[in-house]
């Protein structure tokens, strides 16, 4: 029924299935027409009716082969108390949380359900608006990249802040991890409850860990997490994005676990080919500056990708979001080029 869950339930499929990060955004004009009837993003998160009105722009617009909820992965730091902003043109401001009192002064995990209660509304809408064949993929942050929101105020090239805050506060910063894997798991619970069929952990940060941190405060709480769900919920596939991890994406490859690890552009395609593809189904690797370019230039790189991956299935995707200046007549030329090709080389 579904390109995308058969390609992750390795039955076999005649070309990549079809998503983007960020597909629904501002490089649309639908969306940034909605977003303005909204009001501020956070409005536009929390409103049933038009999150799952975004959601269903791109699938309209381009037939994606799977949804991603329209939400964000700061909403699960405001239902735990902490004041998050989205400021235009700068990006998220936080009210930041290091010392104990605080951390202990977050809400109670069980009660993020209230606050969240519209993003789960937004999951059962979208499961009744959708078509029967695209699946929706539910998601939240890594504890990681939580915490370093919650902990800078923003977000910070190379994360340096949360850095020395981890190796001088290791005590406080572990209740943070374990705070968020917590509430993590409960929303992802919810989310799945309500009908979404995939989720994705976005680590969005990972890659200014050093190895040994990326294994402990990475990859740790992330395996916490799709363990404990699966023991509930043993059929859902877990996608992993652990940016920026270079070669300890290997490390997340032996996570039987994880069904999907989705690629950053920064890795070498012909390593992932070698080492990661026999492992694990992957998902990537486009780098979103292609969307921004000339025709040729985006074709040329997009047979690069597809040349490089396909030995295997694989789920075309970009490297990380699409950007606001990416062209809408590039997005359809990318999903035209990749639905008209042979991929004889899957069977
Ligand atoms: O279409 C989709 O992908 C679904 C929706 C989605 C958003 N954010 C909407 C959004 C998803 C899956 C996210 C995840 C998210 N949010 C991540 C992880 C993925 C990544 O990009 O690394 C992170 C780090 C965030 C936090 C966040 N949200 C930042 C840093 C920003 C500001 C940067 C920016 O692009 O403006 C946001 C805002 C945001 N989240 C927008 C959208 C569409 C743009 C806000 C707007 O419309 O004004």
């Amino acid at each position: 029924m579904s390109i995308f869950l058969d390609c992750i339930q390795k039955k076999k499929v005649n070309r990549p299935p079809i998503w983007l990060m960020r597909q629904a955004g501002r490089y649309l004009l639908e969306y940034k027409e909605t977003r303005k009837r909204a009001g501020s993003f956070l409005d536009l998160c929390y409103n049933s009716d038009l999150a799952t009105e975004v959601t269903l722009q791109p699938i309209e617009k381009f037939g994606f082969d799977a949804a991603i909820l329209f939400a964000d992965i700061l909403l699960i730091l405001d239902a735990l108390g902490v004041k998050v902003e989205f400021i235009e043109g700068m990006g998220p401001r936080l009210e930041t949380v290091r010392e104990m009192k605080d951390i202990n002064n977050l809400f109670n995990v069980e009660d993020i359900h209230e606050k969240l209660a519209p993003v789960y509304k937004t999951v059962s809408m979208l499961k009744n608006s959708l078509p029967k064949d695209v699946p929706l993929i539910g998601f939240a942050g890594a504890p990681w990249t939580l915490a370093t929101y919650l902990i800078n105020g923003k977000g910070e090239a190379g994360s340096i802040t949360t850095k020395k805050f981890l190796l001088s506060n290791p005590v406080e910063f572990e209740k943070i991890i374990d705070i968020l894997t917590k509430a993590t798991i409960e929303y992802l619970i919810m989310q799945i409850k309500s009908g979404a069929d995939v989720i994705k952990i976005f680590d969005s940060w990972a890659g200014a860990l050093n190895a040994d941190m990326v294994l402990n405060y990475s990859l740790k709480p992330i395996k916490k997490i799709v363990e404990t769900i699966k023991e509930k919920h043993p059929n859902i596939p877990f996608i992993v994005f652990p940016r920026g991890v270079n070669t300890t994406y290997r490390n997340f490859s032996q996570i039987p676990d994880f069904n999907v690890l989705a690629i950053d552009q920064f890795l070498d395609r012909d390593w992932v080919a070698k080492e990661i593809q026999p492992k694990k189904l992957i998902q990537g690797n486009l780098d979103p500056i292609f969307l921004t370019l000339e025709k040729n230039v985006l074709l040329k790189e997009l047979n690069k990708v597809i040349n490089s991956f396909s030995n295997y299935p694989f789920i075309f995707n970009l490297g990380h979001g699409i950007t606001p200046d990416a062209k809408v007549d590039n997005v359809k030329l990318l999903v035209e080029t990749i639905r008209s090709k042979n991929f004889s080389q899957f069977f």
